[in-house]
């Protein structure tokens, strides 16, 4: 009998870390998967494009669960879950990252006897305050296999008394995605055209955490850096639905500056703009992996980071979110005062989602 398993994917960067290993199950006889959306992410731009260029099927269940606060949108996601789980009985779900999609399911599955599997266990920012810290946590404390990305991870997980034969590091599934699409949006792209920009002649620029875009305070502060680091070089911005609702009429200030917005970009867009970019400035997670893999510079807005080895190893500074510290690490990029040895770390090789394939196979099947 081959092993069933259920892949889970909610929100947009779910997307990339199903993807690999949805392609790395497909030649298999040994396995089946079955493809679940909860449609945490629902506009064709957060969603519907990566699908169709990361070559994922229709998925098999659509749970449109929507937006909502935490407390909705994790207990609608319960909800719809459940009746999905009665109808594929799975031998294993997988769940990957930190979304509350994430938690959901996993709380749901782990309760229904069905084994649970995180992909990108043991992160940690050690801040509370983050959502995804407490999704984070939470899954992990749950779940009866844990694939981590980083030795750090399998650190973390000791720590709270996970016993080691539930870990598993494997390597990073974001990077075997950026490294299978890497040369096809380099050749089909046309972004910098469209947007009137020349290679390594600006910075791309992301700005989605709470922390950042919620309070007018923290608001005003990104803006400054916009607008500051506008002056130095042209901005590229793709806006999150989040941060532009909260931005509202900011926004014509910042195109009168000159800075580039965009609604939220596809996969493909998005990786050329990261391959060609000067710098990057972020408040993402998983940017700060790619833009290590890619060799580009990366200002983390954030006090903190649940990736320390792309600061250790990779193009990562953690430069918080007050200007005079972003803006002097900015300077000091720009003029290649900061050139940081690199080092691609352990995993990160392309090949991460095979080793999940191959030990699910060995412990489930
Ligand atoms: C979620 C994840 C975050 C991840 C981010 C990536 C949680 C707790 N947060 O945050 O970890 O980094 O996704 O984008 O799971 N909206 C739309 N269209 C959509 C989706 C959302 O317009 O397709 C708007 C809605 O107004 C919604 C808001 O964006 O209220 C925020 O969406 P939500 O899914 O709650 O959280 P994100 O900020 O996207």
């Amino acid at each position: 009998m081959s092993l069933s398993v259920m892949l889970v994917a909610g929100a947009r960067p779910n997307f990339m870390k199903i993807a690999p290993i949805w392609d790395a199950i497909q030649p298999r006889d040994d396995v089946e998967a079955v493809l679940v959306h909860t449609g945490q992410h629902y506009d064709p731009n957060m969603s519907d494009v990566f699908f169709k260029e990361l070559g994922l099927p229709q998925p098999d269940e659509f749970l449109g669960v929507g937006s909502g606060t935490h407390a909705e949108q994790t207990a609608r996601v319960m909800l719809a879950f459940e009746p999905v789980l009665a109808k594929y009985k799975p031998h294993v779900v997988v769940v990957v990252g930190d979304v509350n999609s994430t938690v959901a399911c996993a709380l749901v599955a782990v309760k229904l006897g069905i084994r649970v599997a995180h992909v990108e266990a043991g992160l940690r920012s050690w801040d509370r305050t983050m959502p995804e810290e407490i999704n984070r946590i939470a899954t992990d404390a749950i779940s009866d296999y844990l694939f981590t990305s980083s030795r750090d991870a399998d650190a973390n997980l000791l720590r709270e008394g996970i016993p080691a034969s539930r870990i598993f590091f494997v390597g990073n599934v974001m990077v075997d995605t950026l490294l299978t699409h890497r040369d096809r949006a380099v050749e089909r792209s046309d972004v910098l055209e469209r947007l009137g920009l020349s290679e390594r002649g600006y910075a791309v620029m992301t700005l989605h955490r709470p922390s950042n875009v919620d309070t007018e305070d923290a608001l005003q502060r990104m803006v400054y850096i916009i607008l500051q680091t506008q002056c130095r070089l042209p901005v590229v911005l793709p806006l999150h639905p989040r941060t532009r609702t909260r931005l509202g009429q900011r926004v014509s200030d910042l195109v009168d500056a000159g800075v580039v917005l965009t609604d939220p970009l596809g996969y493909l867009d998005f990786l050329r703009l990261m391959c060609s970019a000067r710098v990057v400035l972020t408040d993402s997670g998983g940017i700060q992996e790619e833009t290590t893999v890619l060799g580009v510079p990366c200002l983390t807005l954030r006090e903190n980071t649940e990736r320390p080895v792309t600061l250790t190893q990779g193009t990562n500074f953690l430069v918080g979110t007050q200007p005079e510290l972003v803006l002097s690490t900015l300077d000091e990029v720009l003029s290649e005062g900061v050139r940081r040895q690199y080092t691609v770390p352990e995993g990160w090789d392309g090949k991460a989602a095979h080793r999940i394939v191959d030990t699910l196979v060995n412990l489930c099947a």
